[in-house]
């Protein structure tokens, strides 16, 4: 057992954390939309206008705040046209960068609307910059968001929506320096201020336009987007950045067979978010002081080697108590650097990567990752306050710090979430609260085996628990098992 010593200060608000900080991706990549989230209208699988109804409630139950779509790589290989209209005369299309599959178009724009509108979330559309044209992107801005008039407008009419919606998000480009085009960024950057000036707003719609940021730690990228964009063109710029345990990207390592030292290495990488943020935020700082432009953090999570007999193109992998502790760890760190990042979109909400949900034909289980989400959303749109946790660490050869944490205040309630990343050690947490009275403190906990994690026969192998903390002469104190992660919300 070790004793950490923490401190809370709700005089000291630190920044706002929005919502979209809790944001999730849905590429059309393997079995992410189709035979996903989406099953089709004549599915035995339960389903409101072909999307399933399991899938809708577990989103809204973690008040999913924004969906990105249709990609990753697929967004600059996507013509939205093709995805319009009568379903039966959608045009084809190969998915080239997802298992070479043929992707019949019948999820498309108004499906992806009614998608976003069943869960409550804002839609966050990502354009095609790389293979596609600046009249098809703005015409698509138009199609979506323009109320009447034009003979977009009328065919998005003709296509039953008669409104058009309210889209906030809007990506130009995706991956430019990789999958989107291969570019540099002084080409991007120009082709960015060509693409976005074409993005109009219409009928009172306000675009949030977002610009491709960097890969990791290319902090050149960001300089040189920073210095060509101002907050008249842009007002986020995004950065991916994925945990593969090995570093190695032709042997990332397995989801569910890992020793200690690969667990310790793979939080330690998860870790480095923090050095990203903190650097590619000190290059934004410099051009833009008054935090205008926002860092969107739109593809985060553990990336494996696939699961055994799956196609390698489909980027499906299981998801355990490593994985829980990975995203209390992201997601502590996003809270954190809440005044410069104002979004984050795990990779991806449904059977790709770290994934939310699992399924396979009618059955759905929710993953650790899911859990964490679900003990997490209390910070949404909080004010983020002081906290302070002694420094104790954890691991043998590769060493991280032993907890995780972050703390917010909204209407009067207390959220701290803790991760105890420790394999081997309890955590006697004793929290010291200034500014801030209550008289209620109730607490979830997730808790497993690092190996853990639910399946289709065991769906709540892992799943979080009532746990007790204790509230007295204005401090909390409770002790957490190894391989924790914990929420304790005060009133
Ligand atoms: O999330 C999977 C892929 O990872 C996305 O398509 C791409 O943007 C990134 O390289």
């Amino acid at each position: 057992m070790k004793k950490i010593s923490m401190l809370i200060n709700a005089r000291d608000r630190v920044s706002h954390i929005n919502p979209e900080i809790y944001g999730h991706f849905s590429e059309h990549l393997g079995r992410c939309i189709y035979n996903g989230i989406y099953v089709g209208e004549d599915s035995s699988v339960p389903n409101t206008d072909g999307i399933r109804n399991d899938i809708i409630e577990a989103f809204r139950k973690i008040k999913l705040p924004v969906l990105r779509w249709p990609g990753g790589c697929f967004a600059d290989e996507y013509h939205w046209k093709d995805g319009i209209g009568e379903k039966a005369s959608r045009k084809k299309m190969i998915n080239t960068n997802w298992g070479g599959v043929t992707e019949d178009n019948s999820f498309g724009t108004n499906e992806f609307f009614r998608l976003c509108e069943l869960v409550g979330c804002e839609p966050y559309v990502a354009g095609n910059l790389g293979s596609g044209t600046i009249e098809e992107l703005s015409q698509w801005v138009e199609y979506m968001t323009l109320e009447g008039g034009s003979p977009i407008s009328e065919m998005r009419k003709k296509n039953g929506a008669e409104k058009p919606w309210k889209l906030k998000y809007l990506g130009i480009g995706n991956e430019n320096w990789g999958c989107g085009g291969s570019m540099r960024p002084e080409y991007y950057a120009d082709e960015y201020r060509r693409y976005q000036s074409f993005c109009k707003n219409y009928s009172g719609n306000e675009l949030y336009k977002i610009a491709c940021g960097p890969n990791s730690d290319d902090y050149n990228w960001t300089e040189v987007i920073m210095k060509n964009l101002n907050k008249y063109h842009t007002k986020g710029i995004s950065l991916h950045y994925y945990t593969v345990p090995t570093g190695d990207w032709g042997h990332k390592g397995s989801a569910k067979d890992f020793d200690s030292e690969c667990y310790y290495t793979t939080v330690s990488k998860t870790l480095y978010m923090d050095t990203l943020l903190t650097r590619h935020g000190e290059i934004m700082n410099r051009y833009d002081p008054d935090h205008d432009i926002g860092l969107i953090v739109d593809e985060w999570g553990c990336w494996y080697d696939v699961e055994e007999g799956t196609n390698p193109g489909f980027l499906y992998q299981q998801n355990t108590m490593r994985d829980a502790i990975v995203a209390a760890c992201n997601l502590n760190i996003f809270n954190r650097h809440s005044k410069r990042v104002v979004m984050a979109n795990l990779a991806q909400a449904v059977n790709v990567l770290q994934a939310l949900i699992l399924t396979e034909g009618e059955k759905m289980i929710k993953t650790p990752t899911y859990h964490v989400f679900d003990l997490f959303s209390g910070h949404q749109d909080g004010e983020l306050v002081y906290c302070y946790c002694s420094d104790e660490t954890a691991g043998k050869d590769t060493k991280i710090p032993m907890i995780s944490s972050s703390a917010s205040v909204k209407d009067g309630v207390m959220t701290i979430t803790l991760a105890n990343c420790s394999l081997e050690d309890s955590a006697e947490i004793s929290c010291g609260l200034a500014g801030f009275e209550c008289s209620e403190a109730s607490a979830r906990i997730l808790t497993a085996d690092v190996h853990d994690f639910n399946d289709f026969d065991a769906p709540e192998r892992v799943a979080p628990t009532e746990y007790s903390v204790k509230l007295e002469n204005g401090a909390v104190s409770a002790e957490l098992p190894p391989c924790s992660v914990v929420c304790v919300t005060l009133k």
